[in-house]
């Protein structure tokens, strides 16, 4: 294969290319720094591969999305979010049998320890699910202190992974039931992963909860849509944090602390209280976008932009067309989804947004969705961690796999003070 050259202080040296199965090429710098003195600049990470990655493949200029070579749109039409996330782990979909033994270790797994349950007391009732859902996770660690990388092995890593898939759900609903002051509801072992959580947070002894299948159904594609998304910013973190050795339940609690903030998976909840605020008047759409384009403040449109996507997000052309199947079978009338599609419609029409390649993203029909199926805001990113978790487990698992194995460490230029003395 071709070299990449560079030329240094009118100095020739020559790079090795690295061609992924999609055609992608990367220049390998990693020898660049003993035979150059130089390293590369980067700022955010921008254009730097920190990994050779076989799980997720995204061509952000044509809107593609795949999880081990499946398309989205048909993980989403025809799988569970469970036949998804063994897919993106194992690399395969499950055998009618592999499904049967993974169900079965998540039933088996989806209650949370009795001690753990009363660390709920200890938590305000006003406190943030993410805060407490990164709390609870890491404690796993305390649990289950037996299972750390150096005695990795593939049944010990099954069982991790279907203790963290199964209960962080159940540690979802208990943090839901907590805020408002239900008792808890148990996990049943005769129900699927969707409708099971929708049990667990919406059951209550005196107000029996009906699972409805059009909502089972949305909440799955929506928790496949949040699956993996190749190296962003939480998945990024799962794989550095981890490369210290760490387990893997303090590898995820890292990612879902990334994943909390509004630039990232926090943006769902930011995206439904942008759009209360032009309902309650309190903005106008055309203002809206005004501000997001006003250098002079920090203010961004929430559920646009994408750092890969520089046309339409496949995950958010899906979503919006389940708002409206949702909106249609439940005969739901929100104002919300209104203002959404005129914002959408000024925005695709904006001098600004289309030289930016500026598009809906996945948080922009999500927080709709969870919104109709009932979930309230400051947990719609508590559903993208559930969603993210079989992703951030591939993930792991790979950098584990891949040898040699390598802690993460990146370098800087210093540009403080030269040496200087008292
Ligand atoms: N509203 C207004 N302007 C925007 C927006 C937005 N949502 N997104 C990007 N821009 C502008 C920037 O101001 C910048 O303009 P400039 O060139 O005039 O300075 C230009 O578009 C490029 O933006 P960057 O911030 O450089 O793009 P980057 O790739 O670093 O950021 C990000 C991507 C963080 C997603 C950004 O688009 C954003 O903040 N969006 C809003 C938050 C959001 O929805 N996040 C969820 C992303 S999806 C996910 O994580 C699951």
């Amino acid at each position: 294969m071709d070299k990449a050259k560079i030329i240094i202080h009118n100095k020739e040296y020559e790079l090795p290319l690295v061609k992924g199965t999609e055609g992608e090429i990367a220049i390998d710098i990693s020898t660049l720094r003993d035979t150059t003195g130089c390293i590369t600049l980067d700022v955010g990470y921008q254009n730097t591969g920190s990994c050779l990655s076989a799980i997720t493949f995204i061509d952000g200029e044509k809107g593609i999305l795949r999880y081990r070579g499946y398309p989205i749109e048909e993980l989403a039409e025809k799988t569970s979010f469970t036949e998804t996330a063994y897919l993106l782990i194992y690399g395969n979909l499950p055998t009618p049998e592999e499904k049967k033994a993974f169900s079965q270790r998540l039933t088996e797994n989806s209650m949370i320890h009795e001690e753990m349950v009363r660390f709920f007391d200890g938590f305000p009732l006003t406190a943030h699910p993410m805060a407490i859902l990164s709390t609870m996770v890491n404690a796993l660690s305390v649990y289950y202190p037996q299972y750390f990388p150096a005695e990795f092995d593939i049944e010990t890593f099954d069982l991790m992974a279907a203790r963290l898939i199964s209960k962080i759900r159940t540690i979802a609903a208990y943090s839901y039931k907590h805020s408002i002051g239900e008792p808890f509801i148990y996990p049943r072992p005769d129900l699927k992963y969707c409708a099971n959580f929708l049990y667990m947070m919406f059951h209550s002894p005196v107000k029996p909860y009906e699972i409805d299948p059009d909502i089972e159904k949305t909440m799955n594609i929506l928790l496949i849509l949040h699956a993996d998304h190749e190296q962003n910013c939480s998945t990024s973190t799962v794989r550095l944090v981890g490369s210290s050795m760490v387990n893997l339940y303090s590898s995820i609690c890292a990612g879902i602390c990334a994943l909390w903030g509004p630039l990232h998976g926090g943006a769902n909840q930011e995206v439904i209280h942008m759009l209360e605020e032009i309902h309650n008047g309190k903005l106008s759409v055309r203002e809206c976008i005004e501000r997001a384009k006003n250098k002079d403040n920090r203010f961004r449109l929430f559920g646009f932009g994408h750092r890969v996507y520089k046309s339409y997000d496949p995950r958010a052309r899906i979503l919006k067309a389940q708002c409206d199947i949702l909106s249609r079978k439940l005969n739901i009338k929100d104002p919300l989804i209104e203002i959404a599609l005129e914002l959408e419609e000024r925005t695709l029409n904006d001098e600004y947004f289309i030289e930016r390649k500026l598009y809906p993203n996945v948080d922009f029909y999500s927080g709709i969705l969870y919104r109709m199926i009932g979930i309230p805001t400051n947990m719609y990113p508590v559903m993208f961690a559930i969603g993210r978790l079989p992703g951030w487990i591939a993930q792991w698992k790979e950098m584990h796999d891949t040898k040699p194995f390598k802690i993460g460490r990146p370098r800087q230029i210093y540009i403080g003070p030269v040496e200087r003395h008292l």
